[in-house]
């Protein structure tokens, strides 16, 4: 199951790459210059859940180049898009398969598996499956924009409260891998981690939306709206007053998401 449009994707895509922990990013191209064979000078990265290639364009834009890119997706017109976008410029391998069959995803030769804003969606069995393939003596993991339960509106709302508890209740529920991590991914990945001897660092990747990003907050509203709508207990009225609430405010509001990056780096 995935339904993730290519414009909900390009409207989230720059305040990702401005929350995106550029710290880390630089260790992620270390990383990869370190890992350079001379036998085979291109560099593997295998982004799952890759979209229409968002890690692809921030980390090309911080630096990245020389690269094979396997990007990995259950939606294949999301790839169409990203090799659309992209085929010309970049060694892309594109793989349209179900990460849930982890015995058949193309780490081969892999140096870094990345992802971003796709580990919120997983569940811990997918995760542990997954750790499980990698060989942590030779494949970095960078998992970045894991969303932490963290929503803070200004100017509040007597119901942001609520609305946030049954969102949060919302972003644990089966998102095609089981029920998902939500909020306690970055923990559960962290330990999970450690535990195969990697060396892991955590930054934070909030998103700070200001009335620039008006769009993208529309839809976010919306969204979380429709999410929360049926099954939390939330009277429909009130729901529909904090919404044109929200809306109202966005010119002269704010809003912060709480999101974290992980490196896992081998010893
Ligand atoms: C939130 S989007 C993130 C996309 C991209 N990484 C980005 O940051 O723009 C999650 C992505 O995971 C993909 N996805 C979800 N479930 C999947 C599955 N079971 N197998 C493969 N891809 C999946 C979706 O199609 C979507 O492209």
């Amino acid at each position: 199951m995935s339904s993730f449009s290519i414009a909900w994707l390009d409207l989230r895509e720059g305040a990702d790459f401005a929350a995106r922990d550029k710290t880390l990013v630089t260790q992620v191209l270390q990383w990869l210059g370190q890992a350079a064979d001379p036998v085979s000078p291109d560099r593997i990265i295998v982004d799952l859940g890759a979209g229409t290639g968002s890690t692809l364009r921030a980390l090309t834009k911080l630096g990245a180049n020389n690269l094979v890119w396997r990007l990995v997706d259950l939606d294949g017109k999301l790839l169409d898009e990203a090799l659309r976008r992209h085929g010309k410029n970049c060694l892309i391998e594109d793989y349209q398969a179900d990460l849930n069959i982890i015995g058949e995803l193309p780490l081969t030769g892999a140096h870094i598996i990345s992802a971003s804003a796709l580990f919120d969606l997983a569940s811990a069995e997918f995760i542990d499956a997954l750790i499980a393939r990698i060989d942590a003596r030779k494949t970095a993991i960078y998992a970045a924009l894991n969303y932490d339960g963290t929503t803070i509106w200004s100017p509040a709302h007597p119901l942001d409260e609520k609305v946030l508890a049954a969102f949060n209740q919302d972003q644990r529920s089966d998102k095609g891998f089981g029920p998902a991590l939500g909020p306690d991914c970055t923990a559960y990945l962290q330990q999970a981690l450690e535990n195969k001897g990697y060396t892991v660092s955590v930054r934070p990747s909030p998103w700070q939306l200001n009335a620039k990003d008006a769009q993208l907050q529309q839809e976010l509203i919306n969204g979380i709206a429709a999410a929360v709508s049926e099954g939390y207990g939330l009277d429909a009225d009130e729901l529909s007053e904090w919404k044109k609430f929200r809306i109202a405010n966005m010119p002269d509001g704010n809003c912060t998401i709480g999101h974290w990056d992980v490196l896992a780096l081998p010893r």
